[in-house]
């Protein structure tokens, strides 16, 4: 492990108070929210959505690293330039989901367990050839009636503490992402003491599979009441709970959190994230940014449509959902 290489790619990332744009669904996920917008899903759309992701100008100035799928840092423009090169030439970090998804879990019903170790030492070394300095596993926690269960998530954490390990072996920094979903009707409350379990759990994995702390990346998700609860949260109550849960569970030698944004809208999202800053500016011991897929991403599919004369419309809201975030990474959103 070189552990200067990790640090740098760390600090390069979040430059400025940039932030990731995650752009790694995977087929069946990009699949689901072209069939929604109308979109065919083919490689071929799918390619070309993502083109117009990566080519829209200005995006490296909000934007310091985006996280690719498999298929995706293997595609290239309508002129034949590979996309990872259109990336590099922007100056953004190129990123690669390597999970392979979820399963059921044997033995817990309702739960899940995320696939893809096997193999992943030599895939590692593939993508870090096609320019990729840094990677993403997510595993999935669903607050239910008997769930999470406390098999689920350490075999879960397990995985997580295994691929970072595989990855900081590689110079590649490891992306954790131990997501509770927002789905269900739990309050703030269960969201708070599952995710700071969870947390908990994943730094005492780190500490036994010898993880360097100060090489990694947590993305967490927001503490906040689940899609289905009675009681809807304040700005304030979300920033209040996720802060106290980040503080009580993550120790400041990790560098920087970067949040998902888990199905909330775009302006709730960032909305959250700049309250965050402007009530805790001075007390954040680690970076706190944002790795959102749909908050910066679905305004501009939802613009785009599949059809191409609506792709300078569409790249201008790109644009400005990745700079509403920077801007609420220090605490100066303004809400249209
Ligand atoms: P969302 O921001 O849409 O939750 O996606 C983040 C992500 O990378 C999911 O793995």
């Amino acid at each position: 492990m070189n552990k200067k290489i990790l640090s740098d790619c760390i600090q390069q990332l979040f430059a400025n108070s940039k932030g990731l744009l995650a752009m790694d669904e995977s087929l069946g996920t990009c699949n689901k929210r072209f069939a929604a917008a109308g979109i065919p899903q083919t490689e071929e759309m799918r390619r070309r959505y993502r083109q117009l992701l990566i080519t829209t100008k200005g995006l490296q100035d909000s934007i310091g690293g985006v996280i690719l799928f498999d298929e995706t840092i293997r595609q290239k423009t309508d002129d034949g330039t590979p996309f990872t090169k259109i990336l590099q030439d922007a100056g953004i970090i190129i990123g690669i989901k390597v999970d392979k998804g979820t399963i059921g879990q044997p033995g817990f019903p309702n739960e899940k367990i995320t696939e893809g170790l096997d193999g992943l030492r030599n895939r590692l070394q593939e993508y870090k050839t096609m320019g990729a300095r840094f990677a993403k596993w997510r595993a999935v926690i669903r607050i239910g009636e008997n769930t999470p269960t406390q098999g689920s998530i350490e075999a879960n954490i397990h995985a997580l503490a295994r691929y970072a390990a595989l990855c900081q072996e590689a110079d590649i920094v490891p992306i954790v992402e131990p997501e509770v979903l927002m789905e269900g009707d739990h309050t703030i409350w269960q969201c708070f003491e599952t995710t700071e379990r969870v947390l908990k759990n994943l730094i005492y994995q780190f500490y036994t599979q010898h993880i360097w702390l100060e090489g990694i990346i947590i993305k967490p998700n927001m503490v906040i009441s689940g899609t289905g609860a009675a009681k809807k949260d304040t700005a304030n109550d979300v920033a209040e709970f996720t802060v106290k849960c980040l503080l009580a569970s993550i120790p400041p030698a990790v560098p920087a959190i970067a949040f998902l944004s888990g199905g909330q809208s775009p302006e709730y999202a960032t909305m959250h994230l700049d309250k965050m800053h402007e009530l805790f500016k001075n007390k954040l011991p680690w970076i706190l940014s944002f790795s959102f897929a749909r908050a910066i991403q679905q305004p501009t599919l939802d613009c785009w449509k599949g059809d191409d004369k609506n792709i300078a419309a569409a790249q201008k809201l790109l644009l400005e959902h990745a700079e509403t975030n920077k801007a609420a990474r220090q605490g100066n959103y303004i809400p249209k």
